[in-house]
């Protein structure tokens, strides 16, 4: 069962040690990084199962390390690795989620043991998330929020993308939604009331993946008692969401072509090959382009999927839709924790404004959700949101962008900004009454429809 891990440590030959003990005993992909700096940006870039970083680095600490990585992937498993001196703070990174800790100097079989339990403690969180999102399936998308240009029409391709049979590929960051997308497409395509099947990738090993997707025959293998059906075969009809293709292995892409162009697939150790009926969506934050010129990814599958391609930006590249989503996740948790919070003050929306999330949506649903757990008010601030390092205000939209702007389209585009902005504020006060918020506003009802319309919000979303 291969991983990916990721080691971080100052020392060279702590490195090299921890490299060759993982090597040698198992097929885990390791990646080592002696600049935490730089690991943490790594970190942001790819997929990784296992961190194990050493707790006392001269650029920035273990645990500075752990609580940037969490923030980022809150579900990460991370062990620390701490000399006897420092075993106190090693208790706290645990305390603050790291899944472990491992005294140096230390044997082999601990590491090992250590990485064992992790995996397959991951192995099983990603069966039960397969096992979770094909019940909540039946429950319906949540809304996508958006009302960006970028999204307008990532939206619009949705709709006309949909009712066709084409293979979709989604690519974007990490977080930023892909998987969202891929669920709102089956949701409004003819197969809507079959079954939305996601496999992820990543999370499956390798050796298992092919029996998990194909299904395997009676005695294919030790342990295989009786005929299993694949998840191919449970889709058939409805739609398979291929998340994190990126990370599938060349052999697996070979087998996924072939379902793909001729709808035909072969369980393990059959002689026999099966049909199914499948629409493909797949999504991945890799550069596929780039992986083909590197020949980790096939480009005869690339083109297969790549019928129809939607590229979500960044959520840094389309700030104008952070408060709408920050008070669509406000409303969301205020409710799901049973909270009294009515709105942010104007300083958390420009503290919001301010912020880089690299990792996207996911990053600021997190911090929402972290915050309101935590907050007594009803008014949720910056303090709330950002405890311990508040970021520097500034009104992102007003920029240098802005400057190089004509008169005219830079007025249009400051008041785009701010009408998503104050109109989203007014909506969420009056709980989605579009009359109650004209009134707040002192303005008349068709004239905040007209605003609602042209920045794209609509009142459903705060209801
Ligand atoms: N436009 C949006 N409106 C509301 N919620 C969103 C939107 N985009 C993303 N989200 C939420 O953000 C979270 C992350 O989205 P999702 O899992 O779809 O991202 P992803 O691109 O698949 O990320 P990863 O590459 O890490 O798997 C989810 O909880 C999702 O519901
Ligand atoms: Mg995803």
């Amino acid at each position: 069962m291969a991983g990916r891990i990721l080691i971080v440590d100052d020392e060279k030959d702590m490195l090299t040690l921890l490299k060759r003990i993982v090597s040698e005993e198992t097929e885990h992909h390791i990646t080592t990084d002696r600049d935490p700096i730089n690991a943490l940006k790594l970190f942001k870039k790819e997929t990784f199962d296992l961190v194990i970083t050493d707790l006392k680095m001269p650029k920035m600490d273990g645990m500075t390390l752990l609580k940037e990585m969490k923030k980022i992937r809150p579900e990460i498993s991370v062990v620390i690795i701490t000399a006897y001196a420092t075993i106190e703070t090693a208790v706290e990174a645990v305390k603050q989620g790291a899944y472990d800790y491992i005294t140096k100097p230390f044997e082999r079989e601990r590491i090992l043991l250590t990485i064992d339990k992790v995996l397959a403690w991951r192995n099983m969180l990603a069966e039960n998330e397969t096992l979770r999102k094909a019940l909540s399936e039946k429950e319906g998308t949540p809304p996508m929020v958006g009302s960006t240009y970028a999204m307008k029409q990532i939206q619009g391709k949705i709709k006309q993308v949909a009712p066709t049979t084409a293979t979709v590929l989604i690519t974007g960051e990490s977080g930023t939604g892909k998987e969202l997308v891929a669920r709102a497409i089956h949701h409004n395509s003819r197969q809507k009331n079959e079954k939305l099947i996601t496999v992820n990738c990543t999370a499956i090993t390798e050796n298992v993946i092919e029996s998990e997707l194909f299904g395997h025959v009676k005695g294919a293998f030790t342990g295989a008692w009786k005929d299993k059906k694949g998840l191919v075969e449970i889709a058939d009809k409805g739609t398979l969401f291929l998340d994190e293709i990126g990370d599938l292995n060349l052999s697996m892409q070979t087998k996924l072509l072939r379902l793909i162009q001729e709808g035909e697939f072969k369980p393990v150790g059959s002689t026999f090959t099966k049909k199914a009926d499948i629409r493909f969506i797949a999504a991945t934050n890799h550069h596929l382009e780039e992986d083909i010129k590197e020949k980790r990814f096939r480009e005869d599958l690339f083109y297969r999927l790549n019928v129809i391609r939607i590229e979500i930006p960044p959520l840094d590249s389309r700030k104008e839709d952070i408060p709408l989503l920050a008070r669509y996740f406000l409303k969301r948790y205020t409710l799901r924790n049973r909270k009294n919070i009515r709105d942010f003050t104007p300083d958390a929306i420009s503290a919001l404004l301010s912020h880089e999330f690299p990792g996207n949506i996911r990053e600021l649903e997190n911090l929402i959700e972290r915050s309101v757990i935590f907050s007594t008010g009803e008014l949720l601030g910056q303090n709330d949101l950002f405890p311990d390092n508040p970021p520097e205000i500034i009104c992102p939209e007003f920029n240098q962008d802005i400057m190089d702007l004509p008169f005219r389209e830079a007025k249009e585009k400051m008041i785009l900004f701010f009408h998503s902005q104050y109109i989203g504020g007014l909506l969420q006060n009056s709980g989605g009454n579009i009359s109650r918020a004209a009134d707040a506003a002192g303005i008349q009802r068709q004239y905040l429809h007209r605003l609602m319309k042209e920045s794209g919000i609509t009142a459903d979303g705060f209801k």
